[in-house]
């Protein structure tokens, strides 16, 4: 009998999730979270916990002078408390928990904000009642900006909390027996920022920094390690819920499809502890030097960064503020209005300028 010839061709990894195993997700309710545990449970996964830092104890803790109505009323953000008390305070968060389930999940959200070694314990505890631990993938995200000068040591540490101290906790725990030997994924969300600095955003660079260091650390010492550097995400999260027209540092948003591709490929090709995604932006933000004014062309950028498609469907005299710009996308304009046309506005200023406002300045 003649052996069949040997045959050669080149694999495709992907992920695989075991089934047994328990996946931590902090950050598991944001945008990124829920996205990715779906798609987890697609490539296997069948246990996971999502960790939110929302309770309505920490409400309560914290604004002892409200009642929960009136905090009801305020925050128009959380409409419903579906199930407030596990932190899941959105109507959508509840349908998408839901769907993981009839995936054939279980799921735990856990309102913990994990930043003691006791309550990373605790989450261990729970986590593993459900099996060992297979991976903590730290989604977390606060962003608490602001130019340099005005950043607080209470603004810092806010940004800071989920990045570096939750990292470094959940680093120092899982250092330790069993978990050691049964985790196989250490993955850390971090930002292109860490690299290249974004005006507003040095907190949150450093924070993300701290982590993708951890993350280095934890790979020379021969431990699963893996930090992500996104640009900006689309379709959901932080900077897609701002819509996928934005332009954030520069980058454009990265459709979601192609974000899973790169998580997939990055948990499985370990060469490096620290890789980055993007998708560069050309300078259509910047004027072209064609036969728009420049006051239209200015417009133009300033629509394209708070996300509108045109700038003449909306009312010329509604200010910024009211057309939906964030301290973020306001950073974005100043240093649109510094780099073209030299006009140095505060960002309180340019959350106050309308279109027309903007044009009679440009003009002028
Ligand atoms: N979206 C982007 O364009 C982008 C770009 C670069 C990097 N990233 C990174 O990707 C990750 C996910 O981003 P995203 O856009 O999905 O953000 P997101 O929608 O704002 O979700 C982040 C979640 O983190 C949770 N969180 C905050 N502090 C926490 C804590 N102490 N413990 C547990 N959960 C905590 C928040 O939920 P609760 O309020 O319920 O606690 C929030 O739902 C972040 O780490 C971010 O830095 C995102």
């Amino acid at each position: 009998m003649t052996q069949p010839a040997k045959v050669s061709f080149p694999g495709v990894y992907c992920s695989w999730f075991d089934p047994a195993k328990t996946y931590v997700i902090i950050g598991g309710l944001g945008g990124l979270g829920l996205e990715l545990s779906v798609w987890m449970v697609r490539r296997g996964a069948r246990k996971l916990v999502l960790v939110s830092s929302f309770s309505i104890v920490y409400l309560t803790e914290h604004l002892p002078q409200l009642t929960i109505g009136m905090y009801w009323m305020r925050v128009p953000r959380y409409p419903t408390f579906p199930d407030s008390r596990n932190g899941v305070k959105t109507g959508y968060q509840t349908k998408k928990v839901a769907y993981l389930k009839r995936l054939g999940s279980e799921v735990e959200v856990a309102p913990l904000n994990v930043n003691t070694v006791e309550k990373v314990r605790n989450l261990v505890t729970l986590a593993s009642k459900l099996g060992p631990i297979g991976g903590f993938f730290n989604m977390g995200l606060v962003l608490d900006e602001g130019p340099f000068l005005e950043l607080t040591v209470q603004s810092c540490l806010n940004t800071a909390e989920v990045k570096v101290t939750t990292t470094m906790l959940l680093d120092q725990v899982s250092r330790e027996k069993p978990l050691r030997s049964t985790l196989d994924h250490f993955v850390v969300f971090s930002s292109v920022v860490a690299y290249h600095g974004h005006v507003g955003q040095s907190s949150y660079a450093f924070a993300n920094s701290v982590a993708e260091q951890l993350c280095e650390k934890r790979k020379a010492d021969g431990l699963p390690g893996l930090a992500i550097q996104w640009g900006a995400v689309a379709d959901v999260g932080h900077v897609g819920n701002m819509g996928n027209h934005v332009v954030i540092c520069g980058k454009y948003p990265q459709r979601l499809q192609s974000v899973i591709s790169v998580f997939d490929y990055s948990l499985g090709h370990r060469n490096s502890a620290v890789v980055a995604s993007y998708v560069q932006a050309d300078r259509s933000a910047s004027l072209s030097g064609d036969e728009e004014s420049v006051a239209d062309q200015i417009a133009r950028a300033v629509a394209k960064i708070i996300g509108l498609k045109d700038v003449t469907a909306v009312d010329g005299d509604k200010e910024f503020v009211e057309l939906g710009m964030d301290s973020l996308m306001s950073i974005e304009v100043k240093q649109l209005l510094e780099r073209e046309l030299n006009l140095v506005l505060s960002s309180k200023d340019i959350h106050l300028l309308s279109f027309n406002s903007l044009k009679n300045l440009v003009e002028s």
